[in-house]
């Protein structure tokens, strides 16, 4: 796509799809109709496409998925914040045959919902245990420590390698709430 004042990107292969992730300092699509914009970015321009949409434009958010035969196939998820879905996620909805009903809400929702839900990329392998799990439940719970992560997920109880990384999580979680109150 022509795009001007990216300051990042890059492509990435995968299996059935190729993932561009763009980065820069103002908005991809300023102003105007950004769902015009996204069709002719995939060169949709059938009035009946199986397209799904979703903005807010006081977030700086836009999503937009364009199904073909009930699978995936292009979509563009903008925001304004580094809070984009899970790649992990997206990729597996490119491997599926059929979307769902769920899955359509979760591509408009930018993320999945229900059971499965992203736990993150693995923080602690010993038990499996990812990011986001943790992160929800420092949040959620209060968590002040590694051992108090310990004790609430087993996270940390094993080898002890994550530890220095269960310590950042605490760090940084308490500093995301701390900008945010
Ligand atoms: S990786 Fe977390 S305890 Fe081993």
């Amino acid at each position: 796509p022509a795009l001007t004042g990216i300051t990042y990107w890059t492509r990435i292969h995968g299996t059935q799809f190729v993932r561009y992730e763009l980065a820069g300092r103002n908005p991809l699509s300023e102003q105007g109709d950004r769902g015009a914009w996204a069709r002719a970015l995939f060169g949709v321009d059938d009035a009946h496409a199986d397209w799904l949409e979703y903005e807010d434009r006081t977030a700086g958010v836009y999503r937009a998925v364009h199904v073909v035969d009930d699978r995936i196939e292009n979509c563009v998820f903008l925001s304004a914040r580094p809070d984009l879905p899970a790649r992990e996620w997206l990729a597996s909805l490119f491997a599926k045959d059929k979307l769902d009903e769920a899955d359509r809400i979760a591509v408009l929702a930018g993320q999945p919902i229900g059971k499965g839900a992203d736990t993150g990329p693995t923080v602690c392998s010993c038990f499996g245990v990812g990011r986001n799990t943790i992160c929800t439940a420092i949040r959620e719970q209060g968590l002040k420590t590694a051992a108090q992560i310990t004790a609430c997920l087993k996270a940390g109880g094993n080898c002890g390698s994550c530890v220095p990384e269960l310590k950042k999580l605490l760090v940084d979680t308490e500093l995301a709430r701390l900008s945010a109150a």
